[in-house]
């Protein structure tokens, strides 16, 4: 009873701050409280008189103040060290200057400031309670898209270096009933696969260890559900996102009385760090955003921000692309680009993207991924060069793109010939190099600024080139750089992705009006670190839209479709219609040889593009996604779109298998309001099917009743659009 009564003495009077402030604190003499909130969202520490930071709640802003009482236990410390008690997994590790193992923080101070009316940072400020080693915890709030950003400074102000073993960017603590996490799973051609499961007693890791690719296996994110498996729109989830494109690791650690701690961050494997005296180490963030409304409403904060502040460009259409990488693969040359140009001349696209091989160096038989690292064009393929291509795009209404990777190199390139030590290895051992092909080591300054100035040229010479794909291909199976030094050879997956992200962040500021798309073998890089410099990624080399409907749908938990290059090509062979409307819920683009489709896939392709621009791209962008019925546990596949002020509403019908089904319930409307159905994209001289079509239907019926699917058979497809009429 005690207890409770002291607990709402201290949190009373910060609980009226909380709104305001978005952290705040009670002070009396025996702690502080400290809370990171969002409109609807809180993360709530406490230091206690002794200045040991515990968490004491992430998630409901609390209302119960009794509630929150600290039962300060080892394992509800804010960010648990090693070799000071803590016997589970800890977000830190650090052998300090004279060798001592144990790191033991306290809290000193903390402050709050505002960038915005919609964003703060608070930062926590912790040392040691014998060593010059300082430890900030630093938030960053987005109260109106409930998304919190996390991240942790680590200053080492002892007289020699220090080396930090573990370095987790945020180590969360929750108490359920039961734990299930759901990790976006995959190898190239099946990536985003969403797989669930419970959460046993003990340490769960889901990582990657490629070094430059945040993943093969699986993205770095994943959705946590409380006491249940997750929900589209009830139940507590919490979906975190490490915005980093190198080796992450996420440990879920149940302990022996059934608490959770989830440790984010930077893989520590073959990363330790040499901190020198005065330096500070920044980890990446990671991305949180809380709801009691299932994972529905979470992947709706996450596009809210991504449009706002995650993804380059956020507000703005992406264009409608013709690529050619599956219509010709390596097989192309001025010519056959000259011919796909005019058939694409009437379609309605905005860009062609010419993809890999369109470089390479002088000798006529290194066509084929050779010449990579050789960033000048092919005279053999390409005898005119980029900018005559380009003229020639925008003579016919478009623009113009290219495919680079400028991470990688040939063992056959004039660069490797003369710079043998550029690229990434370890000494005395066997080179590995499938394909010929090699990652260039970019902790090299002399290898960062020829990659740099390989785009920059690119880009520079020629002016028509307004798009570009960045690629990614390679792994690291031999991390080891020629330049770091001895001691410094772990700190190679980290440096590579400061290097890297300092290359593209010179793209965007030098070339602002160059759209460009994040490429990883498929979607070997899809994350909010590098995303902040492109404008779209590319999910997967599968394009056949019936896995694309998995894929998509994976992808959709944390990342927004407007920025997923969906592009409408012959793989799998499905029809025409399918692919499409399959593509539409992404940035669509056309891998297909216009020219030579029939008249109908043509006139199919043109309708396409036309009411992609008119009614989908939009909404896409700007509205909130509903997940209705998950290709995993149906045979059918629905998911919609709805405005922000609910007057229109997109629903989008993908039947998988042939079977009769229930009907199709929506979420998100107006109850109050009355919507017209009408059935967008149909073949022509075909009739809608729909019951429902060209009628008016109450917001309340179709969230409760719903309507009947016209569809019937294995991969049909249908787009409903919605709009409000005056009652
Ligand atoms: C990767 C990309 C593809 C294509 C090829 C070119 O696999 O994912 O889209 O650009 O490279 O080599």
């Amino acid at each position: 009873m005690r207890r409770c009564a002291r607990g709402a003495w201290l949190i009373a009077p910060f609980l009226g701050l909380l709104v305001r402030l978005g952290a705040a604190e009670a002070t009396p003499s025996s702690g502080k409280f400290i809370a990171i909130t969002t409109h609807r969202s809180a993360l709530v520490f406490f230091a206690d008189q002794t200045g040991v930071l515990y968490q004491r709640s992430f998630g409901r802003i609390p209302v119960t103040p009794g509630k929150s009482l600290p039962d300060s236990t080892r394992y509800e410390e804010a960010l648990p060290c090693y070799g000071s008690g803590y016997l589970l997994e800890p977000a830190l590790q650090v052998v300090h200057a004279d060798g001592n193992t144990s790191t033991e923080l306290r809290y000193v101070a903390h402050e709050s400031s505002a960038e915005s009316a919609n964003v703060s940072v608070t930062r926590i400020h912790l040392r040691d309670r014998y060593y010059d080693f300082f430890v900030d915890l630093c938030f960053r709030t987005y109260a109106a898209e409930d998304v919190i950003e996390q991240w942790t400074e680590i200053s080492n102000r002892e007289s020699a270096p220090v080396t930090l073993g573990r370095f987790a960017s945020a180590a969360p603590k929750f108490q359920a009933s039961s734990y299930w996490v759901s990790q976006f799973y995959g190898d190239v051609l099946r990536e985003g696969e969403l797989v669930e499961e419970r959460l046993a007693p003990g340490l769960k890791i889901l990582d990657s260890k490629l070094t430059v690719r945040a993943h093969l296996n699986r993205n770095p994110s994943f959705m946590l559900s409380l006491d249940g498996p997750a929900q589209e729109e009830t139940g507590e989830v919490i979906g975190g996102t490490l915005a980093w494109s190198g080796n992450f690791s996420f440990g879920f650690d149940v302990d022996s009385d059934a608490r959770l701690r989830v440790l984010a961050g930077i893989s520590p494997l073959g990363a330790e760090r040499r901190l020198q005296p005065g330096k500070t180490f920044v980890t990446p963030a990671m991305l949180w955003s809380w709801s009691a409304a299932g994972k529905g409403q979470v992947s709706r904060n996450f596009h809210r921000w991504a449009r706002r502040y995650g993804i380059r460009d956020g507000d703005k259409p992406r264009p409608v692309l013709l690529n050619n990488w599956e219509t010709t693969f390596f097989d192309f040359n001025e010519t056959k680009l000259l011919a796909l140009f005019d058939g694409a001349r009437d379609l309605g696209i905005d860009l062609f993207l010419l993809d890999d091989g369109w470089f390479s160096d002088k000798d006529p038989k290194n066509h084929e991924r050779i010449g990579l690292g050789d960033w000048q064009t092919n005279p053999r393929i390409l005898p005119h060069g980029l900018s005559f291509l380009a003229d020639q795009a925008h003579q016919r209404g478009f623009g113009f793109g290219i495919w680079m990777e400028p991470e990688s190199v040939h063992l056959g390139s004039k660069l490797y010939r003369d710079h043998p030590d550029w690229i990434m290895r370890q000494p005395h051992r066997e080179l590995q190099a499938p394909n010929t092909q090699l990652l260039l080591d970019l902790t090299r300054p002399e290898t960062r600024d020829y990659v740099w100035k390989a785009i920059d040229r690119v880009l520079g010479e020629n002016p028509g080139i307004t798009y570009l794909k960045w690629d990614a291909n390679r792994v690291a199976p031999q991390p080891g750089s020629s330049f770091l030094p001895a001691d410094e050879q772990q700190h190679l997956p980290v440096d590579y992705q400061r290097a890297l992200y300092e290359i593209m962040q010179r793209m965007k500021e030098k070339y602002p009006n160059v759209t460009a798309m994040l490429c990883a073998g498929g979607g070997g890089r899809v994350d909010y670190a590098a995303l902040k410099y492109f404008h779209s990624f590319w999910p997967s080399d599968s394009t056949d839209p019936l896995q694309r409907i998995y894929i998509q749908w994976g992808y959709s938990h944390l990342f927004p479709a407007w920025a997923l290059s969906s592009h409408i090509t012959s793989m799998g062979h499905r029809p025409m219609k399918f692919s499409i409307d399959v593509a539409f819920t992404g940035a669509l683009g056309i891998d297909r040889d216009v020219a030579k489709m029939s008249e109908d896939d043509h006139v199919a392709l043109k309708q396409g593009v036309r009411v992609y621009r008119e009614h989908v791209r939009d909404l896409v962008q700007h509205g909130d996604l509903y997940r209705l019925e998950s290709p995993y546990d149906n045979k059918r596949a629905v998911l919609s779109y709805i405005a922000e002020d609910r007057t229109r509403a997109l629903v989008f019908l993908y039947q998988l298998r042939e079977t009769a089904m229930g009907p199709v319930k929506l979420r998100g409307l107006d109850p109050t309001r009355l919507y017209r159905a009408h059935e967008l994209n149909l073949p022509r001289g075909e009739k809608s099917r729909l019951a429902i079509e060209d009628r008016v239907v109450g917001g309340d019926e179709l969230m409760t009743t719903g309507f009947a699917s016209p569809l019937r058979r294995a991969i049909e497809s249908a787009v409903i659009e919605f709009t409000t009429e005056a009652k």
